[in-house]
């Protein structure tokens, strides 16, 4: 059984005990309406830091801050029941230090209601992730393409081809040591991905890794077709509803111009009918 058709809201041992069982099913969501959506189908809401890029507009993660991420947070964990939601720790707001994290983190928690965090980092966050699960913060780790990292990396390229395979696998099984209870792999080969998945006790989900992950994430935006700046390899779109928006608004500017909306029956008479007598 998937974590979400359970009654009870999900809980990080329940995405760590979905391993090697049934896939975990994941998408982001940044308002109330969404998350609902979301909420119906899937075990994880993930409030992804790519708020900053889809909603806001912003050339990368990089401008995120604390405060978006809990506006949107408090906005997830309204519309989730059941799913549980997952908030991502923005730039500069856990690299520091472990104490530094948990001081977000936890605000993080305590002013969303959200019962975990997702961070980027492998081997190098290791400390911080055993600093934070050990004081009852639950963490879902993000390895392979870091996109908070992309002026390190110098694009948003695969990771793990060749020599970076075995650094790969360090940073997972580093990861996993340090108490997180799931791992995002992003833009990683799908054998390497298969590789880390049978080697971990942890589940893990995939965006751009390949089929044989423990669980798939994209970005809600993405596959509804309503992000259109650009488009990864990895997204499948399951809707155009950017194309059904445009459509819409187009027929709403025309119909102003030709004054044909309001129609009638969106305006109010200035003089109610009189009511038939019974
Ligand atoms: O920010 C985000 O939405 C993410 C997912 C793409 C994994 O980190």
């Amino acid at each position: 059984m998937s974590a979400s058709t359970s009654l009870k809201p999900v809980l990080p041992p329940d995405i760590k005990a979905m391993k090697g069982n049934t896939p975990v099913v994941v998408l982001t969501a940044y308002t109330t309406p969404v998350a609902r959506l979301v909420d119906a189908h899937c075990d994880v809401v993930l409030v992804g830091d790519s708020l900053g890029m889809v909603i806001h507009g912003l050339p990368s993660t990089i401008g995120v801050t604390m405060e978006m991420m809990i506006l949107h947070g408090r906005a997830v964990v309204r519309g989730a029941k059941k799913a549980m939601p997952v908030i991502d720790m923005p730039f500069g707001s856990y690299e520091e230090n472990p104490a530094q994290a948990f001081r977000n983190a936890s605000r993080l928690m305590a002013e969303t209601g959200a019962p975990a965090v997702k961070l980027e980092g492998g081997v190098h966050m290791a400390e911080t992730i055993a600093f934070l699960t050990a004081r009852g913060v639950p963490v879902m780790a993000h390895i392979g393409l870091t996109p908070q990292a992309v002026n390190t990396l110098g694009g948003y390229k695969v990771v793990g081809r060749g020599e970076e395979a075995e650094k790969l696998m360090e940073d997972a099984r580093a990861v996993e040591a340090a108490g997180a209870f799931s791992v995002v792999l992003e833009k990683v080969p799908e054998g390497l991905a298969a590789r880390v998945t049978q080697a971990l006790t942890i589940p893990t989900i995939g965006i751009g890794a390949g089929v044989r992950c423990d669980g798939q994430v994209l970005v809600v935006d993405d596959m509804l077709g309503l992000f259109t700046d650009f488009r990864p390899k990895f997204v499948k779109r399951y809707a155009e509803l950017g194309r059904s928006a445009d459509e819409a608004i187009a027929a709403y500017a025309a119909d102003v111009r030709a004054r044909a909306f309001p129609a009638p029956e969106h305006a109010f008479p200035d003089v109610l009918p009189a009511k038939a007598p019974k």
